[in-house]
């Protein structure tokens, strides 16, 4: 009979109790499945007594992860501490260096560390699964690395940051303020401990990286996607998006151009019947383009303890099953450097709302510095000053300039850029326009 598998886990937070229950509550599954029990021996954390949602006592008890990470008592180290820095990234490079495979949800250290954490793991020829830190509950990784390996990938695109989508989503739906949206999230444990993390897009930027990185054979790296994050979206452009057929939602983008593989993520305008419009909440998705076939799109829960750990445990019965495959698809020496894409070559349309001056001339304006960019309108919608733009009478300013809304066909973001300037030096529009990109099919 084979010995049960030992994991040693270092976080037994929202997430590592999730795994505990899970690990306990399907063990015959487990076993039947991976032909191998499945069993946690050892726990690491901050300390010792807390009230849990799990019991620890009857499981060792280290205080330091690095001791976890390299225990001769433990054939697996499970690392939910999460940050990019030490304890987490010291804890995982000594398990994989003392040959102990590795499972992780922490993408912070993977989009930080994961090419060099990955070159550890070949050289002592154990896995490094981390399957968990993109999307919660939903296979991407596998997906894109195992389940996709005989496509080319054009373009990877997602909802992946749970806080994002709920707060526009409440937004849109409710009409309420982003700060109201925002607590919600943290009350429900969606949020990271600084929710800034999530609105301002980094935590989808990280995510992103790792799966540029599989999808497209570079070396992961946050600092090489672009990003913008979500607070600067009003309620007046989420009505607007719904008027002229779209949704707002926080995107990851990857794509293969002529000039490289761009990586992106910014609030951006999807067409109301795409697949990815349709998720709302703290709901994740992940639409794959791939060369030949239909496009792809997962939906899950991206975020919370269950989802979570649901990856986890499937990322640990790998290992009992004793399957090993490069962590980001290929050898490190064979990933590409990655490079920042230069926005101001991106092309795409583009939403913009201009808060116009209500005097005559101004439109004119507006369509010849948009003309003398070469910029062709798909769309104009003009209110009146004081309506709002879903309807009625704005009560609270009625003397407020009138909200324009443009949306363009394909151009450059430098074009965009331009004539916005050249818009706002002429003195025709109060304050700052608002840019949004628009994804399309
Ligand atoms: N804060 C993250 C989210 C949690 O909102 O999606 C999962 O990484």
């Amino acid at each position: 009979m084979v010995a049960p598998l030992r994991i040693g886990l270092a976080g037994v937070g929202t997430v590592g109790a999730a795994v505990m229950r899970l690990i306990e509550s399907q063990r015959a599954l487990l076993k039947a499945r991976t032909g191998r029990g499945i069993e946690v021996v050892a726990v690491c954390a901050r300390k010792a007594r807390k009230k849990r949602d799990v019991d620890i006592s009857r499981v060792r008890f280290l205080a330091d992860p690095l001791a976890l990470a390299t225990d001769r008592g433990i054939d697996v180290f499970v690392e939910l501490m999460g940050g990019e820095g030490d304890p987490a990234r010291a804890a995982v490079a000594a398990a994989l260096a003392a040959g102990r495979p590795v499972v992780t949800a922490n993408k912070a250290l993977i989009a930080r560390h994961g090419t060099a954490l990955a070159a550890t793991a070949e050289t002592n020829g154990v896995a490094l699964n981390f399957e968990a830190a993109v999307g919660g509950a939903i296979p991407i990784v596998k997906t894109l690395r195992e389940g996709m390996a005989g496509s080319s990938y054009a373009r990877v695109y997602g909802i992946l940051n749970g806080t994002c989508n709920y707060i526009l989503t409440r937004m849109q739906e409710e009409g309420l303020s982003f700060a109201d949206c925002l607590k919600d999230a943290q009350r429900l444990g969606y949020a990271e401990a600084n929710p800034a993390f999530d609105v301002d897009g980094h935590d989808t930027a990280q995510k992103l990286a790792i799966l540029a990185s599989i999808a497209f054979g570079t070396r992961v790296n946050p600092d090489a996607v672009y990003v913008e994050g979500i607070s600067s979206i009003a309620p007046q452009d989420l009505d607007a998006a719904a008027q002229l057929g779209y949704r707002i939602k926080l995107l990851g983008v990857a794509v293969r151009t002529a000039k490289g593989i761009e990586q992106r993520v910014h609030p951006t305008m999807v067409p109301r019947e795409s697949a990815i419009a349709q998720v709302m909440g703290v709901t994740n998705a992940v639409t794959i383009d791939a060369e030949g076939i239909e496009r792809i799109t997962l939906v899950g829960p991206g975020a919370g303890g269950a989802a979570t750990a649901a990856a986890v445990v499937a990322d640990i019965g790998d290992i009992a099953r004793g399957l090993r495959v490069a962590p980001f698809g290929r050898p490190t020496a064979k990933l590409a450097a990655s490079r920042k894409a230069p926005m101001q070559r991106h092309e795409g349309g583009y939403y913009i709302r201009l808060a116009a001056v209500d005097r005559p001339g101004t439109f004119a304006a507006i369509a010849r510095h948009l003309a003398a960019q070469g910029i062709s309108l798909e769309s104009i919608v003009q209110h009146r000053a004081g309506e709002r733009a879903h309807g009625g009478e704005d009560p609270r300013s009625p003397a407020a300039p009138a909200p324009v809304i443009l949306i363009t066909y394909a151009t450059t973001e430098d074009a965009v850029r331009r004539a916005l300037q050249a818009i706002q030096r002429q003195g025709v529009v109060a304050g700052r326009p608002q840019l949004i990109r628009i994804e399309r099919d």
